[in-house]
This record gives structure tokens, sequence and C-alpha cells, in this order.
């Protein structure tokens, strides 16, 4: 297992680039599913979440090719045999639950291990299997996995209760096989359901509203295959963002989506960071002290739960009180215990953290539990005095891409090592 050592205290300066986005490549991988043939994705960064699910895809039958080098994934599903996701795959990646929608669509079938709670909430799938119950399939959960069949999925009207963004996916990869037209309501309208539904578009899907609460897919019998660039990682680029400014850094990141970052952007600018447009990119430059300001998580566009560990690590070492609420997942905290062993003084209420910037922090023994609590630990360590390990940063492998070798070459003291964590 490999950790990783951080000696705090460098700004970082320098010029980095935001990687595709793991959540926008997860349902494009999903939606090669729906028709036989090579579709082909540019941008794809290596994380260890894609392995998976090239995992699950070749499991079903798939045929996968990666060049690492272009960053392209070239997936063929026209062999497709088992239409399962087994325990094993869903357990260390709950995404993999995007292969129900469309492979009942298009196989009329699918048995896909029932996702349990997970580090960061419970996270329950109702919504999926309701919309699917509602489209005409019939569901039997069983031994721990799902089971469902539809001979075939008519159009219906779907509202959810509260958005959810890989529940709309999944309903969006289950209607265009469906007879009719299906209107998703209070749907999720984050930037990666508008890269999902750009991707439906190319293979001969109708689909309307990506990116509003109201979707309207109408089905086709037919689908071809497709080709898409992904979109750049707008969590990513929020932390390497955090990095610069916490470091009182100045760093240029290329590729950076700033139309997907409007609330981040907003509390960074309140917290005293200066960004701004350039040719290159968007440079990002840190100032002391750091200026405390509240954050409400929200679905998008307001301010993304996958932001909050980041942006708590920033309020620690501001210079006043802030407070933090978690509106998304009801136990997104795991970081807190952590961050407080490096001296921040943190108190949790409910969905609330209040935080009182200390200032700086000091470096520490540290575990990572969740991959968005890992690059806030990481974020910790940059402006810790002193030493930082942090252990178990398989989480983080999950959707950063060689994290620490972009700190690094912006000036960090930062560096992996191999452990055979003997206690
Ligand atoms: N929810 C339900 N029932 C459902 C589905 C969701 O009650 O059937 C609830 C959840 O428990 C949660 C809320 O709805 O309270 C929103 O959850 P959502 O379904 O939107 O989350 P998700 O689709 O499982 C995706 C991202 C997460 C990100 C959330 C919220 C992917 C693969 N994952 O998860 O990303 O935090 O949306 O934006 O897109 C991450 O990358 O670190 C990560 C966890």
């Amino acid at each position: 297992m490999d950790k990783l050592i951080i000696e705090g205290g460098n700004r970082l300066i320098g010029t980095t680039h935001a990687s595709g986005a793991k959540n926008a490549v997860l349902p494009l991988m999903a939606a090669t599913l729906l028709a036989p043939g090579e579709h082909t994705l540019t941008n794809v960064p290596d994380l260890k979440d894609i392995e998976t699910f090239k995992k699950l895809l070749k499991f079903m039958g798939c045929k996968v090719r990666t060049n690492k080098k272009k960053k392209t994934v070239v997936i063929d599903s026209t062999n497709v045999k088992k239409f399962e996701a087994p325990y094993e795959l869903v357990k260390t990646m709950r995404a993999s639950i995007l292969v129900l929608g469309p492979l009942v669509a298009r196989f009329k079938k699918a048995r896909v291990s029932l996702p349990g709670g997970c580090a960061i909430g419970a996270r329950p799938i109702n919504l999926h299997l309701m919309g699917l119950k509602l489209m005409g399939a019939e569901i039997k959960i069983e031994h721990g996995y799902i089971d469902i069949t539809a001979e075939k999925l008519h159009g219906a009207q779907i509202h959810f209760d509260q958005p959810t963004v890989t529940g709309t996916e999944n309903l969006m990869l289950a209607a265009v096989y469906a007879v009719g037209t299906t209107t998703l309501e209070n749907a999720a309208m984050e930037p990666e359901i508008v890269e999902l539904a750009k991707a439906l578009e190319k293979m001969g899907a109708k689909v309307t509203g990506a990116g509003t609460d109201t979707i309207k897919i109408t089905g086709n019998g037919e689908l071809k295959t497709f080709k898409h660039k992904v979109i750049s990682d707008r969590i990513e680029a929020g932390t390497l963002m955090i990095a610069s400014a916490i470091t009182r850094g100045n760093v240029l990141i290329e590729d950076c989506p700033t139309e997907h970052l409007a609330p981040l952007i907003a509390k960074l600018r309140e917290a005293g960071t200066i960004i701004k447009e350039e040719e290159g990119g968007t440079r990002v430059i840190g100032d002391w002290p750091v200026l405390s300001t509240d954050i409400k998580t929200h679905p998008h566009p307001g301010f993304p739960t996958d932001m909050q560990a980041q942006m708590m690590t920033m309020m620690c070492v501001a210079n006043g009180l802030s407070v933090i609420t978690e509106n998304i997942f009801e136990n997104r905290y795991m970081h807190v215990a952590e961050l407080k062993r490096m001296g921040a003084k943190i108190k949790i209420d409910g969905r609330n953290a209040i935080v009182k910037g200390v200032g700086r922090l000091s470096g520490a023994q540290l575990m990572a539990t969740d991959l968005r609590a890992s690059a806030s630990l990481v974020l910790a360590g940059l402006v810790a005095d002193g030493r930082t390990e942090i252990s178990r940063i398989y989480h983080l492998d999950r959707g950063y891409e060689r994290l620490e070798e972009k700190l690094k070459a912006l000036g960090a003291n930062i560096k992996r090592v191999k452990t055979s964590e003997k206690f």
C-alpha cells in the first residue's frame, strides 16, 4: 500500500492542468453498452475508478483498448454476454450501478449487486429503481442483488424527490430505448449530465433539457457508436485552485473548467484569493491571511459537496469563524477527525461544521477515508508545519491522476512511498 509524505510550507508556483473528469467518463463508459461496435473516448484520465469500470465492461464481454499516452479508450460492446455487475466490483465502486439502465434497455435484463452504504452516507438507489419501475421494468431484490427484467420499456413521467446525479444518468441511459418520451423532473443539472446527453445525441437519441431540471428523452430503437472528448474535471481543478490559494501560490491551471466552477470561485474570492482568466488558462494567486467564509453544499449549480472537504481545510487556516453545512451526504465529515489531529478547531453539530481558523496546522500521521477527504488531507499537509504522512491513499488514486506529481512539479515537497502497514 502506498502513502504520501509531505513536508509542508512550500509555496506552489508554476503551471499545471486539469485532467479529464472521472464523473463524466463513468456514465460515458456505461453508454457504450447501448450500441454494438467501437466507441471512442478521448481525454480519459488514468484513474483507479476508470480501471474498475473497464474491468466491469470486460467481465460482461466488452473489448477494451487503452492508449494511456494518448488518453484514449476504445470500447467494443458487440459481444456482451453477461448482464451482471458482481458484488466484488460494485463494492469497490458504487458507480457500477450505471450499467443498470443500459443493460435493461438493450438486453431487457440486468443483475447488479445492490450497493451498500459507504464512508460518506447511506446512499440508497431507490430513485433509480422507482424510475425504471415507472418505465415498465420488473424489479426483484434477492441475495443482495437487484434483478431487473423489462420486455419493453415505455416512456414515463418521473419526478425525483431530490436530484440524483447517477440516478438521472441511469434513467437517461434506459430511456433512449423506451417506446415514447420519458420526462425526468427535478433532474440533476451537473455538467456531467450535459456531457452524457451530448454523447447520447451522437448515438442518435433525442435528448432535450439536459442541464436544466427537466430532461426529455425520446426513445429510438436504433443507436450507433460515438466518439467523445471528456470535459475537464471541475473537482480536480478546484482542488488545485485551493492548493495554490492556501500556499500563497501563483499557479496557472490549463484546461480549467471555470464555467463549471462558479460557486467555488465566488467563495475563493470571498476568502481573498485572486482568480483571473489568462490566455493559457486560469491563474490562481493566494494571499494571507485567508479570510473565513461560510459554505453550504447543494446540487449543481450550488456549491459542490465534492469540494466541501477541501474548502474545510482552507477554512482551518483562515482568520476567523466559518460555518460549513453539508446538505447532500449525511456522513461526509470523516476528514474532520484527521484535520483535528493536525491542530484544526472544528465542532460538528448535525449537518454543520463550525470551523475556527487557526492560521497554521501541524504535520501529523493521517489516514485517508474517502476520495475527497484524502484530497483535503493532502491540502492540509501542504500548509502544515513539518511532516505529514497520509496512508490509505488508494482512495485518492480513485479520482486524482497522480496528484502528488502535479503538486511536486509546482514546488511541493511531496513523495509517494510503499509501505507494508504492519500495525
Ligand atoms: N439519493 C437517494 N436516493 C437515490 C439516489 C440518491 O436518496 O436513489 C440521495 C443520496 O443519498 C444523496 C443525494 O440523493 O443524499 C444525492 O446523491 P446522488 O445520487 O446525486 O449521488 P451519486 O450519483 O451517487 C454522484 C457523484 C459523487 C457526488 C454526488 C453528488 C458520480 C459517479 N458520483 O454520486 O461523486 O458526490 O453525485 O454530487 O458521479 C466523488 O466523486 O467523490 C463522488 C462521491
